[in-house]
């Protein structure tokens, strides 16, 4: 009986310490999951007050240099709206704007995709994923579809995109075989 006396003294330590331990991680990642979603508001407030500075709007649907992603998360019903302008020599999306209806992390999601997207080529731009901007925005894994539609927006995009430039190549073709038969 006296040889088992210390294992309980011990084990009647460890078990609070194990408790205070636990209890104060829990407090911590809860402080980290609440500074997190302070930067996340913050950016959102940002956007809400400065809307031209981080692209919400839409280009003129008439430009022929400008096209349009829509896509909308069945799981919510939010909305996001991508308009790109590209160089179609270069195929370099010079300027980026969105329209998003939807959370703080899809408003998020959309102004990272403007910075992400500002001067690259369209094949480069189809090498963003979702992840990325879920990791950059350090997104839990419940707000992972908000940057899903973000990613699906620039596909659409892209889409888009290939669709305009086969249709000019498609003109282009006709109007120079025109010119051969009218020679
Ligand atoms: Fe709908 Fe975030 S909850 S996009």
């Amino acid at each position: 009986e006296t040889g088992s006396a210390p294992d309980i003294a011990g084990k009647g330590i460890a078990y609070p310490i194990a408790t205070i331990l636990s209890f104060a991680m829990a407090l911590r990642y809860s402080l980290d999951l609440d500074k997190e979603a302070e930067a996340l508001e913050k950016a959102v407030q940002d956007v809400l007050n400065n809307p031209a500075k981080h692209g919400v709007g839409r280009f003129d649907p008439n430009d022929p240099n400008v096209v349009t992603g829509m896509t909308g998360a069945p799981a919510c019903g939010d909305v996001m709206k991508l308009d790109l302008k590209l160089n179609p020599d270069t195929e370099v999306i010079e300027d980026v704007k969105f329209k998003t209806y939807g959370c703080g992390s899809a408003i998020a999601s959309s102004t990272m995709f403007v910075d992400m997207l500002k001067g690259k080529t369209i094949e480069e731009a189809k090498l963003i994923k979702d992840r990325d901007i879920a990791e950059a925005l350090q997104l839990p894994p419940i707000k992972l579809h908000c940057s899903v539609l973000a990613e699906d927006s620039i596909k659409k995009a892209i889409e888009n995109w290939e669709e305009k430039s086969e249709h000019r190549k498609h003109n282009q073709y006709d109007s120079s075989s025109d010119e051969v038969g009218q020679d």
